[in-house]
């Protein structure tokens, strides 16, 4: 089922989207860097999270694709893995190429939100995986106007993910945000312009293209999670939480 917000229920999902921001931007900021563990980065998070009376979309999360609940507050992906990267005891090093995706409720709503960064020294492949995310990312938001498709998001992220030269893997993707962390509709990260449900007014998404250097294949570590190239190639993700409105969308986890 697909969902509308009215002006007063998007007001109450800002909070969500501001304390999501403001984790990510903390974390890249002052926590995450070459010799964090992996399992502080998780700590830091439980107790942002418990100290601001919110709670975790992540603890008990449990699809059909994960072996066990998530057990954990945020997804922490290194170098070739890129997504649902389960917190696992791991010290940072320099040049390796950090995904954290953090999803929380604050007050009843939900906002969801990624990041990818090289801790150290930059990576000149990293960071054209990350910009070409970033520039998909802010073009599908461009996008996500009143009258335009879900399809209008889809083909603008798949375009710029396949002209800058990387595949495209569409079994994970978009989504529909609000109550909960996923609801319809599906966004693929490529399809077709004008095709899909159109988009209205007080629909809240995710939107989340991500790739990987040299294939457009991957596998699952044992953990049952945490998903990693399948060429063993380095990988990126970048995820905002947005709102269609009569004008430009509002993004919720918009970082200062
Ligand atoms: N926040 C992720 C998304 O963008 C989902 C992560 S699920 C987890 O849809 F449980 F692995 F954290
Ligand atoms: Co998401």
């Amino acid at each position: 089922m697909i969902e509308f917000f009215e002006a007063d229920e998007i007001e109450k999902m800002r909070p969500a989207g501001r304390f999501v921001a403001d984790t990510l931007t903390e974390l890249r900021d002052d926590i995450v860097d070459v010799g964090t563990d992996l399992l502080e980065i998780d700590a830091f998070v439980r107790d942002r999270i418990k100290s601001h009376g919110a709670t975790s979309c992540y603890v008990d999360y449990h699809p059909s694709f994960g072996s066990k609940p998530f057990g954990h507050y945020i997804c922490t992906s290194v170098n070739d893995a890129v997504l649902h990267g389960l917190p696992h005891r791991y010290r940072l090093r320099d040049g390796d190429l950090v995904s954290l995706d953090l999803a929380v409720n604050v007050n009843g709503w939900v906002a969801d939100s990624a990041i990818s960064f090289n801790v150290g020294q930059p990576r000149t492949d990293d960071q054209r995986m990350i910009e070409t995310c970033r520039a998909a990312l802010d073009a599908a938001i461009d996008v996500a106007l009143p009258g335009n498709r879900i399809g209008d998001i889809s083909s603008t992220i798949g375009n710029i993910l396949t002209q800058a030269g990387y595949g495209v893997n569409t079994d994970f993707g978009g989504h529909g945000v609000g109550r909960t962390m996923h609801g319809d509709p599906h966004i693929p990260n490529n399809g077709r312009a004008g095709k899909g449900m159109t988009l209205k007014p007080g629909l809240a998404i995710a939107i989340e293209p991500w790739v990987l250097n040299t294939t457009d294949r991957y596998r699952f570590d044992s953990d049952g999670w945490t998903l990693r190239s399948a060429d063993g190639s380095r990988g990126a993700h970048m995820e905002h939480t947005i709102v269609v409105t009569d004008n430009e969308p509002i993004v919720l986890t918009e970082r200062a």
